[in-house]
């Protein structure tokens, strides 16, 4: 039901959001659509922290989304933050609302509560009395309770806290057919029935980087297949993979591209989507072999600037991005500056300085920031979107934010060893260092929380694992065993299973980022930017029910014996993280429960991707390009 508005629309009309779970602590976001023609022009929002008001920031409601709806962020400099941190529960929060609006009436949709304000759960409302129509700021639509009573859900998830990248409620989610079928505040019994009480029911993660029982840039075969990798992901409260078919020089996509499905066929317990990786972007793999590939849902590639076998040169990396761009697919980059790094390694192994400790000395941050730089002037050229894989350097960070400033469709990400690890770690006796080498290596404490703060402002778009995996011995990273060289390490570390619980101790326990945030940057994100949301990514009517059950509480203690992938180690050892996901579903089935894997290899399906809006070129030409159009000799002609 709409809420009435002074007819005239002058002067400010102030809407009370009564929301009962309401404090001057705690921050909302509400969904307001507009009714009418130029129903909301611009609104005021004013905000309360304790006694008093603060005013907050003008709004204005693009014109094109009126009659829509809009969401308006949580107020900066507002926050309030209690508890005892990183150890324990505690609480962080915004503030309470009031809006000043000028329609002539408008609609309250939901009310949720911002950040991981409920440790454990309190009960949240919903739908609560200012969302009286069915859709209206609800990513659900009401399920009809008799056919539920007729046809049962096969299974109802009770009592839980639902968190997705926007919201936080308290829910029942009833499941049918693998999808989750209905969102309400107390649905029927399913057939069976799980309870959730103080947990939080969160997307399964969805991991866009990942290099599962691939041949590497160092011709080494990762030491996962698909089974221990996805049973892996899964224990971590992943269900989604984006793992990558990798081809090298000489090698024919369709066939590299068999190769990998096959594998994943049979072994995969979870889903998984692919990437390529292009290292041999000659005329066929250019006109038919991409193009098929990415018609067949694989609508990303991957591209190196350094290792010898898989670099491409500044001419082949703009021959795929316009491919990208003709097709519709994001470009992943890895990007170093392949000379320098090893004019440096070629002094320091020639001088007897061969310690895993020197691959983070010739790993150079400016040899990172050279190739985003570059990379980026690329990608302008070509009118490209892409994706910078794996940022480790403050300066990195700044060219990406400086690129988005102007409008550029530059994407990053980074993963848990630029968060948590530093070149410390490397700096160990004998070889010892080996299984922190990953390209580009950890950096310092700065740069970690250059990490941090570009998740947390939007500049870095994605958080994966960049899970790529190599046991301590001579088949993976010491193939000559104590005398190998950090030019002979491979590069990676694994990551697929502790990628979540690290971020929720260190992101959500320790008031850096929300709940919110925290499904954003570990799933929502991921299937957004790499084209398969909502089926993945949320918890939404319709989508995949990929589910991962949270004991926000809940402390373990890291040790390699607890990790499932082939490594035999973990980077994280000896840490005690607090929050773990203690049942995890994929499409309605359980994989993951009590500590043990129920998924069985091959139930997972290949997730084919469409086109996002990530891939979509931003349609700015440089003046040159511009100019070449204008005389209609435009570049793909
Ligand atoms: O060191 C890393 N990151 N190894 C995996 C391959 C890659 O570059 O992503
Ligand atoms: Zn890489
Ligand atoms: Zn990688």
């Amino acid at each position: 039901m709409p809420v009435p508005f002074d007819e005239a629309g002058h002067g400010e009309t102030a809407l009370e959001i009564d929301h009962p779970r309401l404090r001057p602590d705690v921050g909302l976001e509400v969904t307001i659509a507009a009714q009418g023609d130029d129903a909301i022009t611009a609104g005021r929002e004013r905000a309360r922290l304790g006694p008093g008001w603060i005013d907050g920031d003008d709004l204005a409601i693009p014109e094109d989304e009126v009659g829509g709806r809009n969401r308006w962020p949580t107020g900066e400099g507002k926050k309030a933050q209690q508890g005892p941190g990183p150890d324990g529960p505690h609480l962080k929060s915004t503030h309470g609302r009031q809006w000043y609006v000028r329609p002539s009436q408008v609609e309250i949709g939901a009310v949720t509560m911002v950040g991981p304000d409920v440790f454990p759960p309190r009960p949240l409302a919903r739908p609560h009395r200012y969302n009286p129509g069915p859709s209206l700021g609800s990513p659900t639509a009401r399920p009809s309770l008799v056919s539920s009573l007729m046809n049962p859900f096969d299974l109802t998830i009770r009592h839980g806290t639902v968190v997705t990248a926007i919201d936080s409620f308290r829910a029942d989610v009833g499941i049918r057919g693998g999808r989750v079928a209905a969102i309400e505040e107390t649905l029927p019994p399913g057939i069976e029935d799980v309870d959730a009480r103080d947990q939080l029911v969160l997307p399964g993660g969805v991991d866009s980087h990942c290099h599962i029982e691939q041949l590497s840039s160092f011709g080494i075969r990762c030491a996962d297949d698909f089974h221990s990798a996805t049973v892996s992901a899964a224990f971590g409260g992943t269900t989604t993979v984006i793992p990558f078919c990798a081809q090298h020089r000489g090698d024919a996509l369709p066939v590299v591209l068999a190769d990998y499905a096959e594998r994943a066929r049979t072994k995969a317990v979870i889903d998984y989507g692919f990437h390529l990786i292009v290292a041999n972007p000659d005329e066929r793999t250019l006109a038919t072999d991409l193009p098929d590939a990415i018609g067949q849902g694989l609508r990303s590639f991957k591209i190196f600037m350094t290792y010898e076998r898989t670099m491409l040169r500044d001419e082949q990396i703009l021959d795929v991005l316009a491919v990208a761009r003709r097709h519709g697919a994001l470009v992943m980059v890895h990007a170093e500056n392949h000379g320098m790094i090893s004019w440096l390694a070629g002094r320091m192994t020639g001088s007897g300085r061969t310690a895993p400790r020197y691959h983070a000395i010739c790993h150079t941050r400016g040899s990172e920031a050279e190739a985003i730089n570059r990379v980026i002037a690329l990608a302008e050229l070509a009118d490209c979107p892409i994706l910078v894989v794996h940022v480790s350097t403050p300066e990195g960070i700044q060219l990406i934010r400086e690129a988005r400033g102007r409008g550029l469709k530059v994407f990053a990400e980074t993963c848990p060893q630029y968060l948590f690890l530093t070149a410390r770690d490397i700096d160990r006796p004998g070889v010892q260092g080996a299984a922190f080498c990953c390209s580009p290596p950890p950096r310092d404490e700065a740069a970690q929380e250059a990490c941090w703060q570009g998740l947390k402002d939007g500049t870095l778009t994605v958080y994966s694992s960049d899970h790529a995996p190599y046991r301590m011995d001579a088949a993976g990273k010491l193939p000559n065993g104590e005398q190998t060289t950090f030019k002979e390490m491979a590069n990676g570390v694994p990551g697929l299973e502790l990628r979540l619980p690290l971020l929720f101790t260190y992101g959500v326990g320790a008031g850096r980022i929300s709940l919110n945030e925290f499904v954003a940057l570990g799933a929502a994100k991921h299937a957004q930017t790499y084209g398969c949301f909502p089926q993945k990514g949320t918890i939404a009517v319709g989508s995949d029910a990929d589910i991962a059950i949270w004991d926000p509480l809940r402390e373990v203690r890291i040790t390699s014996e607890l990790v499932h992938d082939n490594t035999g180690y973990t980077p994280y050892e000896g840490r005690t993280l607090h929050g773990w996901p203690v049942l995890v579903f994929s499409r309605g089935r359980r994989v993951v429960e009590d500590g043990k894997m129920l998924g069985q290899p091959g139930q997972g399906r290949f997730v084919a991707r469409g086109l996002s809006e990530a891939m979509r070129p931003a349609g700015r030409h440089v003046s040159e390009i511009a100019q070449l159009e204008a005389w209609g000799r435009p570049l793909d002609g």
